[in-house]
């Protein structure tokens, strides 16, 4: 009786492109140490993936030669960088106080109502992905929301909300009019 070949241990495909590894690289002259580039870098996986799992973060820490809880750290510091893909879109509703004090939370829950979602899920046709978000800097607009492709929202109402779901159902644009 043959005897049975070993068995290899699976081997896991990198999720990280040599193209992409290179950009990250090209990087590193222009920072004082590989370890100030684990933003930029988290940025750029984030931009080609819409996401970074955590295989992406030990692949990461590979490159800048630190460890990938290092990395962990950053990512979840900033709280931008989701480990599972988002919808096409993502928007941030703002609950912080001055969003809050003109009914930012009521408008979380509007949105999220409009869309069968909860906070932080994705629409079932991959569109929309919302979020609450804390003071977005844009607080001359409260209530405000900030989609990921720069448009801004607000002051925003129930029929506000609304104009913006339909809108962003459309997907990114690079510049849109406020609300
Ligand atoms: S408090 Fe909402 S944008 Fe500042």
């Amino acid at each position: 009786m043959p005897a049975e070949a070993p068995s290899r241990p699976p081997q896991k495909i990198a999720i990280l492109t040599e193209p992409l590894k290179e950009k990250i690289c090209a990087l590193f002259p222009r920072y004082p140490s590989k370890r100030a580039v684990t933003l930029p870098a988290l940025h750029m996986v984030h931009e080609h993936l819409r996401c970074v799992p955590i295989q992406a973060m030990a692949e990461i820490a590979e490159l800048l030669e630190i460890s990938p809880a290092e990395v962990h750290d950053t990512m979840s510091f900033y709280g931008f960088f989701p480990q599972a893909p988002i919808g096409d879109v993502r928007v941030w509703v703002c609950r912080s106080i001055s969003c809050m004090l003109r009914g930012g939370d009521e408008l979380l829950e509007h949105a999220c109502k409009r869309l069968s979602i909860h906070p932080g899920e994705t629409t079932p046709d991959g569109k929309i992905t919302v979020e609450f978000a804390e003071c977005l800097g844009i607080c001359d607009h409260a209530p405000a929301a900030l989609a990921d492709d720069g448009r801004v929202y607000g002051p925003l109402d129930e029929a506000g909300v609304d104009a913006m779901l339909d809108e962003l159902k459309k997907g990114r644009k690079d510049e849109a009019p406020h609300i």
